[in-house]
C-alpha cells in the first residue's frame, strides 16, 4: 500500500469535549472471554480498531459466533472453555502483539494447532517470553529464528498447570499464562513482582472464573486460577482508553489557550501513571465525575494549557504508563528544564523501538534529546514552539509514534509531517477527525 505523508500544522487553542474509543486491552479480553463463555455476551463501546478486529477474526476462526449490530453493540456466542476449534488457516494478527500473545496462551491448552502471522513490525517482536512458560505447560511451539513470527503453536489438552514468576513486567505474558490455565485442571499461578495492568484478573473474575489475587511479604502479586473453568456470559461496557486519551491530553497541555474535556476515560490505577507524571510536571488536569463502568474506575478529565516543568520520572512508574512514553517525551520537549527517564528497556520491543524512533523524530523537529540504552533525557523549550520539519518523520509502523508527532506538530513553527498515519487505525481510528474537531471548535 502506498501512503502519503500527513502534515500537522501549528494550531490555535484546542477546545471542546470529546470521548475516545474503547480501551484496547479490555476490548481484546472482552472478545476472548465472551468467546469462551457458553451463551450470549453483549459488548458496548468495543474499540473497532484493526488490532481488536484481528482478535475478533481469530475467535471466529476458532468457532465463536461474533456479530456487530447496526447499533454498534457486539454480540458473542461462545464455544465454552475447552471448545476452541481448529482454524482452517493461519491466524493473521496484523500489528497486534496483545492478540498474538494472549491467543497463544488460549491455544496452548486446547488440542488444536494454530499458525500465527503478522506484519513486519509484529514479526520483529520477541515471542520467547510467552513461548517459555507455554512450553513448560506442554504446548509445542515452532517459531521463526529468534522466537519470532510466523510461528506455530500445537496445544495440549489437558496441559500441565504451572507456577510462573514473571521475568519481565508484562501483562501480556501474565495473561497468556492465566488464559492457558483456564482449560487446565488444577491451579495455575503467576507471580508478578511488579504490578502490571490487571484487566485480565478483573474480567476473569467477572466472567465467574475461580481466580484469586494475594500479595506476598515482598509486595509481589500472586494470581491463582483454577481450571477447568466455566465462564458465564456477560454484558460489558468498555471504558474509554487512557492510552488514547493521552494524545489529546498532551495536545491540550502544550497548545496555548487550550481547554479540553475528555469523557469516560478509564482510570484503573495500573494504567494511570501518565496523569500523575503530567500533574507533577505542572499539568492542569482536573478529575470530574469519578464513577465505575464495567468493573473499572472511569472519570471525565478537564485539561487546560499549562506551563510544564521537566522532572526525573521514577522508573518504577513505567508499567502503569508503558504505552504513554512516546507522548510524554513530546510533553517534555515543551517543558521548562530537563526531563530524565530510565528503566524503559521494554520500549525497545514495542511496535517499534520507541526509544530510538522517538529520539530520531524529536531531533528532526528541533528538540534537544539524548538517548541512553534505557531512556531519553530531554531539555524542553519552556513552552516555546519547536522549529518543526517539513521532512516526514518515520512512524515505523507504530501508531503511538504517529500520534505523538501529530500532537507535537500542533506546537511547531513549521508543523510536523508524519510519513504514514495508517498505523493509527490499529488503536484510534477517529484520531485525526477528533484532533481537527478540537482545533476548529
Ligand atoms: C497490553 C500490555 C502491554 C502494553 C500493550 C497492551 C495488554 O504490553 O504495552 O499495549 O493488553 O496486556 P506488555 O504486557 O508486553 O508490557
Amino acid at each position: 500500500m502506498t501512503t502519503a505523508p500527513t502534515r500537522f500544522a501549528p494550531s490555535g487553542p484546542l477546545t471542546g469535549t470529546v470521548s475516545v474509543p474503547g480501551d484496547k486491552s479490555i476490548s481484546h479480553r472482552s472478545l476472548m472471554l465472551s468467546a469462551l463463555a457458553v451463551g450470549e455476551s453483549r459488548i458496548t463501546g468495543l474499540l473497532e480498531g484493526e488490532d481488536v478486529l484481528a482478535t475478533a477474526a481469530a475467535m471466529r476462526a476458532m468457532g465463536a459466533d461474533i456479530l456487530r449490530g447496526d447499533d454498534g453493540v457486539w454480540t458473542v456466542h461462545g464455544v465454552g472453555v475447552g471448545g476452541l476449534m481448529q482454524p482452517g488457516q493461519a491466524l493473521d494478527m496484523g500489528n497486534s502483539g496483545t492478540s498474538t500473545r494472549l491467543l497463544m496462551g488460549l491455544v496452548a491448552s486446547h488440542a488444536i494447532t494454530c499458525t500465527f502471522t503478522g506484519d513486519a513490525s509484529l514479526s520483529h517482536r520477541p515471542m520467547g517470553r510467552v513461548i517459555e512458560p507455554l512450553s513448560a505447560m506442554g504446548a509445542d511451539v515452532s517459531a521463526s529464528p529468534g522466537g519470532r513470527l510466523p510461528l506455530m503453536v500445537r496445544g495440549l489438552a489437558p496441559a500441565v498447570p504451572l507456577e510462573y514468576r514473571l521475568p519481565v513486567a508484562s501483562a501480556q505474558v501474565k495473561s497468556a499464562v492465566l488464559l492457558a490455565g483456564l482449560n487446565i485442571p488444577g491451579v495455575t499461578r503467576v507471580i508478578e513482582p511488579v504490578a502490571t495492568r490487571d484487566h485480565s484478573e478483573r474480567m476473569l473474575k467477572g466472567f465467574g472464573a475461580d481466580i484469586s489475587v494475594e500479595t506476598d511479604a515482598d509486595g509481589a502479586r500472586i494470581i491463582s486460577i483454577t481450571g477447568e473453568a466455566e465462564l458465564k456470559p456477560q454484558t460489558i461496557a468498555v471504558p474509554g482508553d487512557p492510552s488514547s486519551a493521552a494524545f489529546p491530553i498532551v495536545a491540550a497541555l502544550i497548545v496555548p489557550g487550550s481547554d479540553v474535556t475528555l469523557t469516560g476515560i478509564g482510570m484503573n490505577p495500573t494504567r494511570a501513571g501518565l496523569i500523575g507524571v503530567l500533574r507533577d510536571m505542572g499539568g492542569d488536569i482536573e478529575t470530574l465525575d469519578e464513577r465505575e463502568v464495567g468493573g473499572e474506575p472511569v472519570a471525565d478529565l478537564r485539561v487546560r494549557h499549562s506551563a510544564l516543568s521537566g522532572i526525573d520520572v521514577p522508573p518504577d512508574i513505567a508499567p502503569s504508563m508503558i504505552d504513554e512514553f512516546p507522548v510524554l517525551f513530546v510533553a517534555a520537549a515543551f517543558a521548562k528544564g530537563t526531563t530524565r527517564t530510565s528503566g524503559l528497556d521494554e520500549l525497545r520491543v514495542k511496535e517499534s523501538d520507541r526509544i530510538a524512533v522517538m529520539a530520531a523524530g524529536l531531533a528532526e523537529i528541533g528538540a534537544q534529546v539524548e538517548e541512553a540504552e534505557d531512556g531519553l533525557t530531554i531539555i524542553g523549550t519552556s513552552g516555546d514552539m519547536l522549529p518543526g520539519s517539513a521532512h516526514p518523520i518515520a512512524s515505523s509502523l507504530d501508531h503511538r509514534i504517529a500520534m505523538s508527532f501529530a500532537v507535537a506538530g500542533l506546537h511547531c513553527r513549521d508543523g510536523a509531517s508524519v510519513d504514514d498515519m495508517h498505523p493509527v487505525q490499529t488503536s484510534f481510528p477517529t484520531f485525526e477527525p477528533m484532533l481537527r474537531g478540537l482545533a476548529e471548535a
